[in-house]
């Protein structure tokens, strides 16, 4: 008789090949939503489970843990881990990873096209043209900003922001200037020619700011109406972190009255609803959350949280832990 394999829940659709490699370890249910199921539904399907693979969507908190008494593993195929809380899992012995590095540069690549989409108005350029209201070519038609040469700003220089740099740095011959809770060190900063600045400064200097910071409570509204006003009126922000970071309506404002000229948005406060003065701005490019989406990445990222789980369940070590 060949042993009982512990129980876990794939709480999204995954890629059919990746859930079979983790049949050889566990029996598994699934979900073929694409959606994070509501909260209840999801208590519901954890019962009996000793782990679940989720995204960063799924609300893993104390009340949803005091209801599964047997999870002891949760695995985020995504790096950002806001949905987790993180000191309950802790305290009941739940083990938690994420899934950082095998996003990095897919990320990177995506907030650098984010960026140049918004200084040199590729969205708005389109809807121009698709619209039929392109009757000749001239001057001044669709100009935007420069982004070679000028002044990159990285609020966040974690791993994707120091991705973003190199690309700023070594392929536009941008200026590099970041803020971060710490400074990197000189072997990191040196061969971008990064330089730490204050927060205020980041926002006064840069021409393009990109934003990477992960959310967390003291993150909430890092970029409100004040921090705006700092900014330059020619400048762009892009936002590929969290919603919330950015206050959304302050951000449309600005970008109406033409306090900043652009702005790339991949990700929104209560997304996947978008401020209804966004979508009437015509100098912001929209994406729904889509950083890291190419398909090698996504793989990664679904194999990185399969592998942490795989090791949860036969007692190894996992490769990404959060606690
Ligand atoms: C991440 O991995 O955190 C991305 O934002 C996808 O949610």
């Amino acid at each position: 008789m060949s042993p009982t394999k512990p129980a876990v829940f794939v709480a999204r659709r995954i890629f059919p090949d990746i859930v079979e490699r983790l049949r050889a370890h566990a029996d598994v249910d699934e979900t073929d939503s694409d959606e994070p199921l509501p909260p209840e539904q999801l208590i519901r399907r954890l019962q009996g489970k000793t782990g679940v693979f989720a995204t960063g969507t799924e609300r893993i908190d104390a009340a949803l843990l005091d209801a599964c008494p047997d999870l002891r593993a949760v695995c985020l195929m995504t790096v950002g881990y806001n949905n987790v809380d993180l000191a309950a899992c802790t305290a009941r012995g739940v083990r938690v990873s994420n899934a950082p590095d095998v996003l990095t540069e897919t990320t990177a690549d995506f907030g650098f096209a984010l960026m140049l989409a918004a200084a040199r108005r590729i969205s708005d350029a389109e809807r121009y043209l698709r619209e039929g209201r392109w009757q000749q070519w001239h001057v001044d038609l669709l100009v935007g900003a420069d982004i070679h040469g000028r002044t990159l700003g990285i609020l966040g220089m974690g791993r994707i922001g120091q991705a973003i740099a190199r690309r700023g740095a070594l392929g536009f011959g941008m200026r590099v200037i970041y803020h971060n809770r710490s400074r990197l060190a000189p072997a990191l900063e040196q061969p971008l020619g990064a330089r730490w600045v204050s927060k205020d400064e980041l926002l006064r200097e840069a021409d393009h700011l990109v934003i990477v910071v992960p959310y967390s409570p003291e993150a909430h509204h890092l970029v409100d109406a004040d921090a705006l006003a700092l900014m330059k009126p020619t400048a762009t922000l892009t936002n590929i972190a969290r919603g919330g970071i950015v206050d959304d309506a302050a951000l449309a404002a600005a970008l109406q009255a033409g306090r900043l000229a652009a702005a790339g948005l991949d990700v929104f406060e209560g997304e996947p609803e978008v401020h209804p003065d966004l979508l009437a701005c015509r100098n912001v490019v929209l994406t729904p959350h889509i950083a890291s989406a190419s398909i090698p990445t996504r793989r990664a990222m679904c194999d990185l949280a399969v592998d942490n789980l795989i090791a949860a369940l036969t007692g190894g070590a996992m490769k990404t832990p959060l606690n």
